[in-house]
């Protein structure tokens, strides 16, 4: 087996102390030294998970071609493959697993190709040790490393060894880091980075760090260059968007960044992920009075069970939750809820999964992502006995999913006969001559139109048919 250099080695355990509460701020340069290292070379960067590790996937990139590496189509016949992985499911790492293998054949035949593993999974202790010790990786690093990549790759081509650098619990923010956006006209936008909620369940905690907001000031600045540079759409990114703020010790809150961030011109805001327990009346009341912030929330309720919910350390009850949404319905009529469930979450109850049907009736949600739970070595949850049969949880499952498609449904229904404004995105895979793109309340439509100069434009759409994943229209010449 290679040699290894170990620069540092995840722990769980350390992470979860929370023990370094300084955050640092590091602006990115690139050093001198490392401004030719990728000439003449290609990467190429697998993307799993969400939309964090694609916003971090794009900061990946834009290091990349700063030091002179060009975007590949291939990955097997690529100078430097990145894979940016995921680890909040089991599922999400069997298929990291997959692109190792066949990465591994594609080494041989090429031994000067550079692999690197990234993202979340070499946070995790035991993910690091078995990729060490099964694959021929040359680059291990986590999600507070990304700045050094120059560094690593130069130190694997010098030493052809493995390169391991994972630090945990972390606190910086990486500011100026150049970035090559995937879209033209939506753009990513980071607020903050890791979570402090500690859901029972839950790995990410532990894989992204402490709660650390970006300064307002820096988040205004990239929207307004956005604004410049001709995007239409922002989606403001943190794990809970709700708690930004609360680290820096002023009174400024989510609510505040949304007034703010509405003034700067962009035409369409949209934030992920929100938590129920911190979605205040301040964002509410911005949902209402921002015309650029748009008339959808993704608000993940988990279960509808409140004594699972408690052992889930979610921190409110099914009536905290409806109240909530109640109000925002008030004040927003308009608006479409989505929200994530997780099924067979260990020893829950055919009574305790019926209270989660009820509340997904009640809520009116226009769409769910629906998971059935998976154990993540290092949380609280996995050491809870499980008595449910894998039977049962697929079970359960597919009656949710027969549950939340019902509500894609609806959601589409309503705006059959209304004229919608749709961002277009590209050109529609539904078929020839069709292009497609979201609407306000985030319903994918697809229309009619061979003008691709519209990607990218707002144009107006009215709609002639509901399906469960999406709309059908009319585009409406001015
Ligand atoms: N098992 C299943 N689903 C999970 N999620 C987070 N952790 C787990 C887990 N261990 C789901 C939650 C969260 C979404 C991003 O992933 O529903 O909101
Ligand atoms: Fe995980 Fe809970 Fe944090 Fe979401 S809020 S990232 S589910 S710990």
């Amino acid at each position: 087996m290679k040699e290894k250099i170990n620069i540092s080695m995840p722990s769980l355990k350390e992470a979860k102390l929370r023990r370094n509460l300084d955050v640092s701020i590091v602006r990115y340069k690139i050093e001198d030294k490392y401004k030719t290292l990728g000439l003449n070379k290609t990467y190429y960067i697998f993307t799993y998970g969400c939309q964090g590790n694609e916003a971090d996937s794009e900061i990946m990139a834009g290091i990349l071609e700063g030091v002179g590496y060009k975007k590949s189509t291939d990955p097997m016949n690529s100078d430097v493959v990145l894979l940016n992985t995921c680890a909040i499911r089991e599922n999400a790492e069997q298929r990291i697993w997959g692109v190792l293998g066949q990465l591994k054949g594609r080494k041989r035949e090429h031994p000067d190709m550079i692999v690197g593993i990234c993202g979340c999974m070499p946070q995790e202790e035991n993910a690091t040790k078995k990729i060490i010790e099964s694959y021929d990786v040359d680059i291990i690093f986590g999600t507070h490393n990304r700045h050094h990549l120059p560094e690593l790759i130069s130190k694997a081509y010098e030493s052809k060894a493995k390169v391991v650098e994972v630090l945990s619990n972390e606190g910086l923010i990486l500011e100026d880091a150049p970035k090559v956006r995937e879209s033209k006209h939506k753009a990513w936008v980071n607020i903050m980075f890791g979570c402090d909620e500690f859901c029972t369940y839950c790995i990410v905690p532990y894989t992204r760090g402490r709660e650390r907001s970006r300064q307002k000031d820096d988040i205004i600045n990239e929207v307004k260059d956005l604004v410049k540079n001709g995007y239409k759409e922002i989606t403001l990114l943190g794990q809970n968007v709700n708690a930004y703020g609360k680290d820096l010790g002023t009174d400024y809150t989510f609510g505040d960044l949304l007034y703010d961030l509405d003034k700067t011109g962009i035409e369409r805001i949209r934030y992920t992920t929100s938590h129920p327990r911190d979605l205040d009346l301040k964002t509410m009341e911005a949902m209402r009075d921002c015309k650029s912030v748009m008339p959808h929330l993704h608000l993940p309720v988990q279960s509808g069970d409140n004594d699972i919910l408690k052992i889930m350390n979610r921190k409110y009850t099914y009536e905290q939750y409806m109240s909530k949404i109640n109000k925002l319905r008030e004040l927003v009529p308009d608006i479409s809820i989505t929200t994530d469930i997780i099924v067979g979450f260990p020893n829950e109850t055919e009574e305790q999964f019926q209270n989660t049907l009820k509340l997904v009736e009640e809520a009116k949600f226009e769409g769910a992502f629906t998971f059935i739970y998976s154990k993540r070595e290092g949380t609280p949850a996995a050491k809870m006995p499980d008595s449910i049969t894998e039977e049962e949880k697929h079970d359960r499952l597919n009656r949710l999913i027969e549950k939340t498609n019902e509500g894609y449904l609806r959601g589409h229904q309503r705006f059959v006969g209304k004229v919608v404004p749709i961002l277009v995105d590209s050109e529609s895979k539904n078929g020839e001559g069709m292009l497609c793109g979201y609407s306000p309340n985030l319903k994918l439509t697809h229309f009619k139109s061979n003008d691709k100069s519209l990607i990218g434009k707002i144009v107006n759409v009215k709609i002639t048919e509901a399906k469960t994943w999406f709309m059908i229209g009319d585009l409406v010449e001015d």
